[in-house]
C-alpha cells in the first residue's frame, strides 16, 4: 500500500548520538555493534559518495578476479549498517559471505565502527573526496535515491551539508576523525578520490603494498581497464542499475566521475562562503584535499 511504501522511502533525518542518521542505518544497531569481525576482513570505509563503489570493485577484482557468475557489487561487498525491507540486512549479508577475505563496506563515522574490527586488527581502507565534489555528488544521489531524505533545492542542501545535516553526519568530522585514527591504528590505509582519478594504477600499487598483494603487470593493467569510469558505468554488476529504490531517470549512479564538477554547481558567492566556513572547520594542516587536479 501507499502508506507502507511511505514508511520505507524518504526517511527523516534525526540526531543519533550526535550524528545525523536515518532509521535505515540505526534500526539494526545492536547487531551492527556486536558484529564479529575477522582478522582477514577488509573494511572499506567512506563518507557517502567518496568513491566507495570504485574502491570496492578494485578490491574485489584484486582478490577474486573475474567472477564466473555475475554478482552485483552490493552483494559482493555488503553494506554493514543497512537495514531495509528492499535492501536487506548488511550484517546478515556479511555474516553469510562465503569469501575470504570478506570485503565489507561502511559509511559509519569512526566512533561508530563495531569494536571487533579494532580488536581483530582488521585492515581498513578509507577513501576521502574533496568536500565540494562530495556534496555535489551527494546532492544528485539524494535526488535519485528514495531511501535518502528529500534533498530539497541545491542552496539549502549546501547549507545543510555545512551544518552536518546529512545522512552519516558532518563530512568535516568524518574525514578528520578517520584521519586522526590513522595515527594510532596502523592497519588503516587512507586514500583520496582525486589521486585515483589522477593515476588509478599508482593508487592500486599503493593499495597492493598495504594489503601485501603482488598482482602481475598484466593483471594490474586488466584491473585498471576494468575499473575505468566508462567501463563501470556500463557494468550492470557495478553501476547499481539493479537496485529498485534508485531512479536513474533523475540521475545515474555513475554520474560524472570527475574532479571539479562542483564548478558547475557552486555560485561565486556560495564558493566564497564555503571556503570561509571550511577554514573554521578544517584546522589540521596535515589533511589537505584537492578540489581540482
Ligand atoms: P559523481 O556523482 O561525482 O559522478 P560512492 O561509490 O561512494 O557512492 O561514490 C560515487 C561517486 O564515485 C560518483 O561520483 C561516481 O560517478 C564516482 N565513481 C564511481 N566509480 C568511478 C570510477 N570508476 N571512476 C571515477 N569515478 C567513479
Amino acid at each position: 500500500s501507499v502508506k507502507k511504501m511511505d514508511a520505507i522511502l524518504r526517511p527523516k533525518l534525526f540526531d543519533f548520538h550526535g550524528v545525523s542518521m536515518t532509521k535505515f542505518f540505526t534500526e539494526n544497531w545492536e547487531n551492527i555493534q556486536n558484529f564479529q569481525a575477522r582478522p582477514d576482513d577488509i573494511l572499506i570505509a567512506t563518507y557517502p559518495k567518496a568513491g566507495t563503489t570504485w574502491v570496492s570493485n578494485i578490491l574485489d577484482l584484486l582478490y577474486f578476479g573475474q567472477r564466473e557468475k555475475p554478482i552485483p557489487i552490493y552483494e559482493r561487498v555488503p553494506f554493514l549498517e543497512i537495514f531495509h525491507s528492499a535492501m536487506g540486512s548488511g550484517v546478515d549479508l556479511a555474516d553469510k559471505l562465503p569469501t575470504s577475505p570478506r570485503l565489507i563496506k561502511t559509511h559509519l563515522p569512526v566512533q561508530f565502527v563495531p569494536k571487533s574490527f579494532w580488536e581483530q586488527k582488521s585492515r581498513i581502507v578509507y577513501v576521502a573526496r574533496n568536500a565540494k565534489d562530495n556534496v555535489v555528488s551527494y546532492f544528485h544521489f539524494d535526488r535519485m535515491n528514495k531511501i535518502e531524505p528529500e534533498p530539497g533545492d541545491w542552496s539549502s542542501y549546501l547549507q545543510r551539508f555545512k551544518q552536518g545535516e546529512m545522512v552519516f553526519g558532518s563530512w568535516y568530522d568524518h574525514v578528520s576523525n578517520w584521519w586522526k585514527k590513522k595515527q594510532t591504528y596502523s592497519n588503516l590505509h587512507y586514500m583520496f578520490f582525486e589521486d585515483m582519478v589522477e593515476d588509478t594504477g599508482r593508487e592500486i600499487d599503493k593499495l597492493c603494498s598495504f594489503l601485501g598483494l603482488t598482482p602481475s603487470v598484466e593483471e594490474k593493467t586488466r584491473i585498471v581497464g576494468e575499473v575505468h569510469f566508462d567501463k563501470m558505468k556500463k557494468d550492470d554488476m557495478a553501476n547499481y542499475s539493479t537496485v529498485p529504490v534508485l531512479n536513474f531517470k533523475i540521475s545515474p549512479f555513475m554520474r560524472k566521475g570527475k574532479v571539479g564538477d562542483w564548478k558547475n554547481h557552486f555560485t561565486v558567492a556560495q564558493n566564497e562562503e564555503f571556503d570561509e566556513d571550511y577554514k573554521t572547520k578544517m584546522k589540521d594542516p596535515t589533511l589537505q584535499f584537492r578540489s581540482k587536479i
